[in-house]
């Protein structure tokens, strides 16, 4: 299958932007329709890439925009919505693949990459993220044909350069007094890097065996979410102390940061965090990936901001 051209749906965003420099030097051009266009102007250094302000909620636009590209990678998700009732999950999950599948279908594309999560469950899920990304799987499973060749990821957490994972927990440390209560302390994650979910979507796009498959990606090792976060208060060079919440305490958490209109945690992200996020049936192995571990690539951004703050503190002191 040729793939020139591929238009990537939510390509403005942490994913996005490292899958964009990863296709660029394959040749591929690159559509990235965004809804803020300033907001996504990082991209527009990226060799090759087409940044387009558009409504991709709009089944006519979204036609007109995969009018001529061989394949769809659809990144689109949200960990909260405005509001609580589940239907902003649902129009950013649900309702936009069964857009981006009538779309493909439409303007004649041949193939269809999609962004799931680990824990995407619509009959079991917890939250409504779990349920609504399981629901946008069962379309996109069913959508699969000879006409339009779907291939599905599940990563659990990403891992990279501005994640919002290790930053954010990085922030949050930061700022928290010496004890840092930690919500759902001893749910478990196999941390995946964001270069080998880039991998698995670039080496998948061409590679037929993918075709209708659907690949969990996982990093090399579990971790429980305190032990994740006590490696990065290490990292940051703060001396916190990493208090496991009560499940009762981070229900109340959930439910306080909640009612902050930037929502920083949600019943949803605590409903979310009951189940494991892990798999015992990697993909990266199977596409020939050999995963990174958390310890080779995080220093170099959290480690290498506590470096440069003890440099320009030790540059003031020597009034430099
Ligand atoms: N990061 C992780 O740890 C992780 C783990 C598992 C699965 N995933 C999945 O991987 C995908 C990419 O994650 P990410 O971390 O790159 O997310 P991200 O940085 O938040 O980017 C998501 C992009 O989706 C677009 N978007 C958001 N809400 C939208 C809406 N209602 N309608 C249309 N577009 C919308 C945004 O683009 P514009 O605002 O420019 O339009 C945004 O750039 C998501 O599907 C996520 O669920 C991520």
């Amino acid at each position: 299958m040729r793939i020139e051209r591929v238009c990537i749906l939510g390509g403005s965003g942490f994913v996005g932007r490292h899958l964009a420099n990863r296709l660029q030097p394959e040749g591929i051009r690159i559509r990235v329709p965004t809804q803020r266009r300033e907001r996504a102007r990082h991209l527009l250094i990226v060799p090759g890439v087409e940044l387009i302000e558009a409504d991709i909620h709009d089944t006519q636009r979204l036609t007109e925009l995969f009018q001529d590209v061989d394949a769809v990678i659809n990144l689109v998700g949200i960990l909260n919505e405005s509001g609580s009732d589940g239907s902003g999950f649902r129009r950013a999950h649900v309702e936009l693949t069964e857009k981006a599948l009538a779309a493909c279908r439409q303007a004649g594309v041949k193939r269809y990459l999609h962004m799931s999560a680990l824990g995407a469950d619509a009959h079991r899920g917890p939250s409504f993220y779990q349920k609504t990304k399981g629901e946008a799987e069962e379309l996109a499973r069913a959508a699969h044909s000879d006409d339009l060749a779907v291939t599905i990821f599940r990563p659990s957490v990403i891992f990279g350069h501005e994640d919002s994972f290790f930053n954010r927990f990085a922030g949050l440390l930061k700022v928290a007094p010496g004890i840092f209560p930690l919500p759902t302390p001893w749910a478990r994650f196999a941390p995946v890097y964001v270069g080998d979910v880039c991998e698995a979507f670039v080496l998948s796009l061409r590679d037929r065996d993918t075709f209708g498959q659907t690949y969990d990606l996982c990093g090399p090792k579990e971790y429980n979410l305190k032990e994740l976060v006590d490696y990065t208060a290490r990292l940051a060079g703060l001396k916190r102390i990493v208090w496991p919440a009560p499940d009762w305490l981070s229900r109340l958490q959930a439910k306080l940061l909640g009612l902050w209109p930037t929502k920083p945690y949600s019943r949803d992200n605590y409903l979310s965090a009951t189940v494991d996020n892990v798999s015992s049936d990697n993909g990266l192995p199977k596409l020939g990936i050999h995963p990174t571990a958390v310890e080779a690539v995080v220093p170099a951004y959290i480690g290498a901001r506590h470096i440069r703050g003890l440099y320009n503190q030790f540059r003031k002191t020597a009034r430099r």
